[in-house]
């Protein structure tokens, strides 16, 4: 790759005062090694990285500079660590990073734990990228309730993955209510004192430790007469979500489902097109949180590991901007061609609308 392309501003919105990272591409895949192409992204400039980076040994991409195939566990974590810092810089200050991964079973020593010990690869991952400073919001768990079958009898089957929330400062965007889930129960407004209240006027109860969560919410609510939030449920942190089928010749597929959440909470719908900030969803409509008075143009996900192009499709349902990264050429045809297929579907769809609509 020579040069970043502009990217077609398909909006139709103000072209004036664009800054540098206004300039990132976006709806394509740039073919290349994840870390080379993220050296040339301009700073401050992915709202979202949601990416699922290759696990440790465990599948074989069969192309030169592939990750994964690094001779220890440190190695891969060395390498996606050095990745993390480069989405450190072109993540804006409000953005987060989604990371999906996988551990693997040693088969020696060498590789950085006993035969048969998992290698804790995720743990590693996620304990030195802490101490870059990173800030870990979230540890979900991808429970998949169709797992790969496994021969083994003397260790249980592994049936989930982690999927870690990173940020970088203390306040980023995230939008809960545009997840929030319906509550499973209609139960009576709880009526009765806060726990809190058994203990000196209120305030935290004896037991609590220093880093105990403080109930505020809980005894607000119920201060209020309310049962819960009023516009849903937070849908916390396990996820049940299907594995998805091969696609094409690609075997480690995102599913859809799996996506969609982390990409409405992150990826704002709107961000200012002069300083980038992103909009905020008040109980009525969106707001800029700016004072630029400008235009906006939709929230940018990134995924440089983009494989079959999943995060792609997902985000152009959802109205969001995306940019991908990936090594092996087959995969960005296949990508493409996927990611052309949906279009094609969901203009069927508009169109069939529109045809119902003029009857
Ligand atoms: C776990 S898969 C991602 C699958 C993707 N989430 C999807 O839904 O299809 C990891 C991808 O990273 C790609 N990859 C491996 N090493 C890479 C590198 N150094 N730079 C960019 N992509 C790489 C592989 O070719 C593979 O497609």
């Amino acid at each position: 790759m020579n040069q970043l392309t502009s990217a077609t501003l398909s909006h139709g919105y103000c072209r004036r005062r664009t800054p540098a990272w206004g300039n990132i591409p976006r709806g394509e895949i740039i073919t290349g090694d994840a870390l080379t192409v993220l050296r040339q992204l301009p700073s401050s400039s992915i709202d979202v990285v949601l990416t699922s980076p290759a696990y440790f040994r465990l599948r074989d991409y069969q192309i030169d500079g592939q990750m994964g195939m690094e001779s220890t566990v440190s190695d891969w974590v060395e390498h996606l660590v050095a990745v993390c810092d480069e989405l450190a810089r072109v993540m804006k200050g409000t953005g987060s990073l989604w990371l999906n991964l996988g551990d693997s079973y040693s088969r020696h020593p060498r590789f950085g734990a006993p035969p048969k010990s998992f290698l804790l690869g995720p743990e590693r991952l996620v304990t030195a990228l802490s101490a870059r400073g990173w800030i870990v919001r979230n540890k979900v768990v991808w429970f998949k309730p169709n797992p790969m079958p496994a021969s083994v009898t003397d260790r249980l089957n592994t049936t989930w993955e982690p999927i870690f929330l990173l940020v970088r400062s203390p306040r980023p965007f995230f939008d809960l209510d545009s997840i929030r889930e319906p509550h499973r129960s209609k139960r009576s407004p709880i009526t009765t004192p806060p726990v809190g209240n058994k203990y000196d006027g209120g305030k935290r109860p004896p037991w609590a430790g220093p880093l105990a969560g403080s109930n505020d919410g809980l005894l607000r609510a119920r201060a209020e007469g309310r049962s819960g939030h009023p516009r849903g449920k937070n849908p916390g942190d396990v996820w049940r979500v299907a594995t998805a089928k091969f696609v094409g010749q690609h075997f480690a597929t995102f599913p859809t489902a799996l996506i969609e959440r982390p990409l409405k909470a992150t990826c704002p719908e709107r961000v200012c097109v002069s300083c980038g900030s992103p909009w905020y969803r008040t109980e009525h409509r969106l707001q800029p949180s700016c004072r630029c008075k400008g235009a906006w143009r939709p929230g940018l996900v990134l995924d440089p590991f983009m494989g079959s192009g999943t995060t792609a499709i997902v985000a152009e349902r959802l109205g969001r901007d995306w940019l991908g990264i990936e090594l092996k050429p087959d995969y960005v045809e296949m990508a493409m061609e996927r990611i052309h297929a949906e279009r094609a579907r969901r203009e069927e769809v508009m169109n069939n609308k529109q045809r119902r609509n003029d009857k």
